[in-house]
């Protein structure tokens, strides 16, 4: 099976063996997965049809045939990821045609990196790979160090920049068993020494720099498009960090196109914040190369990332899918944030970034008032409470629910509650 996908070099078009361990090409620029699509699917009629009856399995096998046809079923490492909801909120935003939350907080590890792992993961245990690694700013962690846990013979390694991810991410990897090993710097730091790592030792680098990874999250946008029973909207709106997940929703759904699954292309906007913003400033420029920047605090700390590794194939999606990409400020993340929460959808920071990039693009009528618009949640609120105690804390926030403190005296209760 593993015949009919190669690695492919994104720059010079050189093909590597999928069953080599390879991130980049000898040129040194990133890889990618080819499959031979049409020869796994080749009536793309056929191909709905048996999704259908699918439905009760899980969606990596479902979709697999658009995935990662080469994985071997028996080499499968799951958590049952997947299946997210899809909510309509449009009756909340009426300034849209429809808005559409995709909420991959909903998934095990309350985050969309479980897609990716199900396939590195699954990947690594079918090569035999006993160590597995990963630089990450708390959720990749969190999927990778959860999925090696339960494969057979395997032990993850996390480096996270220490002091810059949240406590409920921090103990996700050390409750899954993984070596878990905090680094003074800061993300792009820790990716490059987990690249460094990797290539000097057999350890198998998990980060979505490994192609594998990007084929697993191509779940997302085809799980959508299914959920809008196969009606392409006009826009997805994601949050960009490293750049791997707008590269593979890019991919999955030209994917898709060319095998004449949908019949139209959606456009792409990223959303980064203000002070990490190096995707932004390359656009702006009519797509400048990659200048890397010193990345700024930011409340959505699992973006906060000055050197994208997937730079180029976000580029070539963009480009693709006449793309955009916007900025916005912590005020206008953290607002979105409380506004998304108060539905009872809970979402993190980070996916609150591309909540409120939709809003600023939607103001400035570049996402016009008829268009459908799906925006992708990454991670679940629950990861990063922190930041919706602080900003509900501070009455000078707009959407501030305070709380208060008072001694256990009915009297007090009672004055409180203005009864
Ligand atoms: N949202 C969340 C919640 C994330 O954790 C990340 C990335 C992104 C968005 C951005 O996705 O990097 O593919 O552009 N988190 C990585 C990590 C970097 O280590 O967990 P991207």
């Amino acid at each position: 099976m593993a015949e009919l996908s190669v690695f492919r070099c994104i720059s010079c078009d050189i093909n590597y063996n999928i069953n080599e361990i390879r991130y980049r090409c000898d040129c040194g620029d990133l890889l990618e997965v080819i499959h031979d699509l049409s020869a796994v699917i080749p009536n793309p009629v056929e191909w709905k049809t048996s999704v259908e009856s699918d439905y009760g399995d899980i969606p990596f096998r479902r979709y697999q045939k658009v995935l990662f046809p080469s994985l071997p079923h028996e080499h499968l490492i799951t958590l049952q990821e997947g299946d997210t909801p899809l909510y309509d909120v449009s009756p909340h935003f009426s300034q849209f045609g429809a808005l559409h939350l995709k909420h991959e907080g909903m998934n095990p590890t309350l985050s969309f990196k479980d897609r990716g792992m199900v396939a590195g993961v699954s990947w690594a245990n079918y090569l035999g790979c006993e160590i597995v690694a990963c630089a990450s700013t708390g959720d990749t962690s969190a999927a990778m160090a959860a999925f090696a846990g339960v494969a057979p013979n395997m032990r993850g390694i996390v480096l996270l920049p220490k002091g810059k991810i949240s406590p409920e991410q921090l103990a996700q990897p050390i409750a899954s068993g993984a070596l878990t090993i905090g680094i003074e710097t800061d993300f792009d730091g820790c990716m490059r020494m987990v690249q460094e790592l990797t290539q000097k030792h057999k350890i198998y680098l998990l980060n979505s720099m490994n192609s594998v990874r990007i084929e697993g999250q191509k779940a997302i946008g085809i799980e959508t498009l299914h959920q809008l029973k196969w009606q392409v909207p006009n826009w997805f709106v994601i949050p960009v960090g490293n750049a791997g997940n707008i590269s593979a929703l890019g991919k999955g759904m030209r994917e898709l196109y060319d095998l004449g699954i949908i019949d139209k292309l959606p456009r792409l906007a990223g959303i980064q914040t203000e002070g990490a913003s190096p995707l932004y400033e390359s656009f702006k420029s009519g797509y400048s190369p990659l200048t890397p920047q010193q990345a700024k605090t930011t409340k959505a700390s699992a973006i906060q990332i000055g050197n994208p590794v997937s730079f180029k194939k976000a580029v070539r999606e963009l480009k693709h899918f006449d793309g955009v990409i916007e900025t916005v400020s912590e005020t206008q993340l953290m607002d979105c944030k409380a506004r998304i929460d108060r539905l009872g959808i809970s979402i993190c920071p980070n996916s609150a970034v591309a909540v409120a990039g939709a809003m600023k693009l939607r103001d400035a009528d570049v996402i016009q008032e008829k268009d459908e618009v799906v925006v992708i949640l990454t991670a679940h609120g629950s990861k990063f409470s922190n930041t919706a105690v602080e900003y509900h804390q501070d009455s000078s926030n707009k959407f501030a629910n305070q709380t208060q403190t008072i001694a256990p005296d009915i009297k007090e209760l009672e004055s409180v509650l203005k009864l």
